[in-house]
């Protein structure tokens, strides 16, 4: 099974992943180098991680583990919010890689807007130098207002091609979707299953049940049918991990597209970190 990519500026991207965030222990990260391996093994070609998550090491691990050559793998790293200014985030994106024990990352992402209100243009440069000195093929940011988007693409001196944010049913994210299709981005859709909060939705369930598939599944297609949107699901469970990846047999009707949409709710946003948080679109 091979998963369809989205393309924009000379980048494909599958248009699914395997998110890491979240695995805690020594002992998790053990398991969760297996659940990698077990990921590209079942057909994931798109892995995100983060310094942040401490997980980079287990994903290096599962990706020699799987056997899966590294050229047929799409990797995402990003850049802590603390570590923004230039010389910060050449030592970071180093230590990612030495993390990883590989020399580049598909995609590397700035986390959350600076707090110490690092100046953009400082931290774009940077992130330039990482793709010109081939650390990172592409770049993109991460929790960022529309207005912080359009900036840093003025600001980098190399292409911005993705945006990372919150995406699921019970968050309308209309205008900045909007505007990631206006700038040709890719928008990778994180938290898409919110968190598990999804899982036992009336509505979805009831077009789950109609459609012979899971709720998770319901929820996956309904991000994949969405021009420019990549879900990265996360779960430590095998079963679950084979469950979100099988989702390219089936199709949603717009009408059906249409009442998970109607799910968003003013309350549906799950990371909201005070202090780190921009003004939301
Ligand atoms: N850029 C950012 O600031 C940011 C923030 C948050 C997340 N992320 C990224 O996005 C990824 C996904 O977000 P997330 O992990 O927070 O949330 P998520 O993928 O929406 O939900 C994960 C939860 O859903 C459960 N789950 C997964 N598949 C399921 C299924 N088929 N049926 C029932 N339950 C299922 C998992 O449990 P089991 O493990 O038990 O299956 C886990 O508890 C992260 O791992 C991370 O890579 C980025």
């Amino acid at each position: 099974m091979t998963i369809p990519t989205f393309d924009t500026h000379g980048v494909a991207i599958p248009k699914l992943g395997f998110g890491t965030s979240r695995m805690g222990d020594k002992s998790a990260l053990d398991a969760y180098g297996g659940l990698v391996a077990n990921a590209l093994k079942l057909g994931y070609r798109h892995i995100d991680t983060a310094w942040k998550y401490f997980t980079e090491k287990a994903v290096g691990d599962g990706i020699r583990a799987s056997g899966v050559p590294r050229d047929e793998i799409f990797l995402t790293t990003k850049v802590s919010h603390e570590y923004l200014r230039a010389d910060d985030l050449a030592r970071m994106v180093d230590e990612s890689l030495t993390n990883l024990k590989l020399d580049y990352v598909d995609l590397l992402l700035v986390h959350w807007p600076s707090p110490e209100k690092v100046p953009l243009a400082e931290t774009m440069a940077a992130l330039a130098k990482a793709r010109r000195e081939g650390k990172a093929k592409n770049l993109g940011v991460a929790n960022f207002n529309i207005a912080m988007i359009e900036d840093a693409i003025r600001l980098c001196p190399e292409p911005i091609v993705n945006v990372q944010v919150e995406y699921h049913p019970y968050l309308d994210q209309t205008k900045l979707l909007a505007a990631v299709r206006r700038l040709g981005l890719a928008m990778t859709a994180y938290c898409p299953l919110g968190r598990g909060r999804i899982i036992d939705d009336p509505v979805v369930g009831e077009i789950a049940r109609a459609k012979g598939k899971t709720v998770a599944q319901v929820v996956l297609r309904w991000h994949l049918q969405q021009p420019n949107v990549i879900p990265i699901p996360r779960s430590s469970n095998p079963g679950r991990q084979a469950e979100n990846l099988d989702i390219f047999d089936f199709t949603l009707s717009d009408d059906e597209m249409k009442r998970i949409h109607a799910l968003a709710r003013p309350d549906g946003r799950i990371a909201n970190p005070a202090g780190r948080a921009p003004d939301w679109d």
